[in-house]
């Protein structure tokens, strides 16, 4: 019995006949462009955040206290509206997750797409033409509609059309196009600052760029193969088939995701089956990466770097600046990784990027802490610079380790019969944690002053302790080989792994049920 517990549609690992087509090429450019409307979203807020026009329209309070010079430096942006402008977005990101999850399972990945790409554009409208604080968030919202459905369908979009050969780099183009759109984010607000007392709605506006080139492009593009297959249209799958791999000899292919959909057909509960015991590691591993992923702090930078900045003395212009810097090494850091990842592996650069986080992240709390007063004008010139590297060292460490491996390791490590519900787990769980520290940060930041980043280099040390000993290498195994080389192998995971249950689940829900020592019937 192979790995998972099915028959094995295909010999494991076997490589179909596919030419990497043009085809292939522009769709996956253009479903990119929901990473590049994602990372917008993430960079836009915190510059947008720090202009003053932008301030004096929504949050006069925040306005006042900024300019303020008796205020404590760390507490000049500690606002719960304000820091709802930045989750708001994320909230509605995981709550409509699981509805973007139905639509692409049952109406296709390119209509999710297509409906992502409506909900960006209504978001950017709203938002470009906001007149108070409710037409704000409620544009925050159905831009956080649109990432949810985005982040649901677009990575496994690029995963089914891609030729086995290049999935990998495929899924981390996803996060490369994340990093270029937070990276045009800060190089927007930039120039917008300069330009009163409108700016922030360019800056908010531009963001209809990525938006309409998400719609148009899901309108163009071909919906895959496997979708096309599951919903029963065989024969149009087929024809896309030939079409996107270049050759009529498909044939092999075409059978393997015949079965695949049989299988898929025969889970009835996707989620229920997700909790079943042997499903546990992936679970757990795609779960706690997650949380992980945004307690090493990374977004305190992405989100507010602008706010940060300010907060540690540097005029509106350095500050966003600084945000451009930090951006661009993210984008660089993230192409190490594209060609480091299959190399080195998962877990050198996930321990080596631990280390690297942590020194830099304990270095900043010394030098604020020892640097910057509470009621000053703000760091000297030289520490202010050191702090700018310090944080590049730490962003560049997350570039090549969490940020693309929190999201390719769950999804190549998922078996096929739980892997479309796997990924709506992770984005959920990722938006969850995205929304915690959006929400959270600047009223942290008000209350721990530097120790904010003794708290983060705590995390970091506990998840690079969680990596030691549980994250196993994943590096050049086939999927379909997942269970067999890594999981039963693996000195903790391996109790997971009793043979007993197999391919029970599919067919017996009750009797697995029993063998997974809990009554299925209730979850
Ligand atoms: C994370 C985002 C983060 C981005 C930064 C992604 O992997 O999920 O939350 O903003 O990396 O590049």
């Amino acid at each position: 019995m192979p790995a998972g517990g099915f028959s094995a549609p295909a010999p494991n690992g076997v490589e179909f006949e596919a030419k990497i087509t043009p085809i292939v090429v522009i769709s996956c450019i253009m479903a990119a462009t929901g990473g590049l409307m994602f990372g917008y979203d993430v960079g836009v807020s915190g510059g947008v955040t720090s202009m003053d026009d932008f301030l004096v329209k929504f949050f006069p309070v925040v306005y006042r206290k900024k300019h303020q010079a008796d205020n404590s430096n760390y507490c000049k942006y500690d606002n719960q509206g304000l820091q709802l402008f930045t989750s708001s977005l994320y909230l509605a990101g995981l709550t409509s997750t699981f509805f973007a999850s139905y639509t692409t399972r049952n109406f296709g990945r390119k209509p999710t797409m297509l409906i992502a790409g409506i909900f960006f554009i209504i978001g950017v409208i709203l938002n470009t033409a906001a007149q108070d604080l409710a037409m704000l968030i409620v544009g925050r919202i159905f831009l956080g509609c649109g990432v949810g459905f985005a982040n649901q369908a677009v990575p496994l979009f690029l995963s089914e059309i891609a030729p086995t050969r290049i999935r990998g780099a495929l899924n981390i183009l996803f996060q490369l196009m994340t990093t270029i759109g937070i990276l045009f984010a800060n190089l927007v607000n930039y120039g917008t600052a300069k330009i009163h007392p409108w700016g922030w709605r360019l800056s908010l506006g531009l963001a209809g760029i990525p938006a309409l080139l998400l719609t148009v492009g899901s309108i163009l593009v071909v919906d895959t193969p496997n979708s096309l297959i599951q919903r029963g249209h065989l024969q149009e799958g087929k024809a896309v088939l030939k079409k996107i791999r270049g050759t009529e000899n498909v044939e092999p292919e075409y059978n393997e995701l015949l079965e695949a959909s049989r299988i898929a057909k025969e889970v009835k509960h996707p989620f229920r089956n997700l909790l079943k015991r042997r499903n546990r590691p992936q679970l757990v591993i795609a779960i706690f990466l997650q949380i992980f992923q945004q307690f090493t702090g990374i977004n305190a930078i992405m989100f507010y770097a602008p706010v940060l900045f300010n907060t540690l003395g540097f005029k509106n212009d350095a500050s966003l600046y600084s945000a451009v810097i930090t951006g661009a090494v993210n984008v660089i850091s993230t192409v190490v990784s594209i060609y480091t990842v299959d190399k080195l592996g998962r877990r050198v650069l996930l321990l080596e990027a631990g280390i690297q986080m942590f020194l830099s992240q304990v270095v900043i709390a010394i030098l604020l802490g020892i640097k910057l007063k509470d009621h000053t004008d703000g760091l000297p010139h030289g520490i202010g610079i050191l702090v700018v590297v310090m944080v590049c060292v730490f962003v560049s460490a997350f570039a090549w380790s969490w940020g693309p491996l929190g999201w390719l390791i769950p999804s190549e490590t998922f078996p096929l019969e739980t892997r479309s519900a796997g990924q709506s787990v992770t984005v959920c769980v990722n938006l969850l944690f995205t929304f915690v520290i959006a929400q959270a940060f600047l009223s942290m930041l008000c209350h721990f002053k530097y120790g904010i980043f003794l708290f983060f280099s705590g995390w970091v040390l506990i998840m690079s302790v969680f990596v030691f000993f549980l994250v196993p290498e994943t590096k050049n195994i086939p999927i379909e080989e997942m269970t067999e080389k890594v999981w039963k192998r693996h000195w903790y995971w391996k109790r997971f792994m009793d043979d007993d249950d197999e391919g029970l689940e599919l067919h017996d829900e009750k009797k697995v049920g029993k063998t997974n020592g809990y009554d299925d019937s209730k979850l």
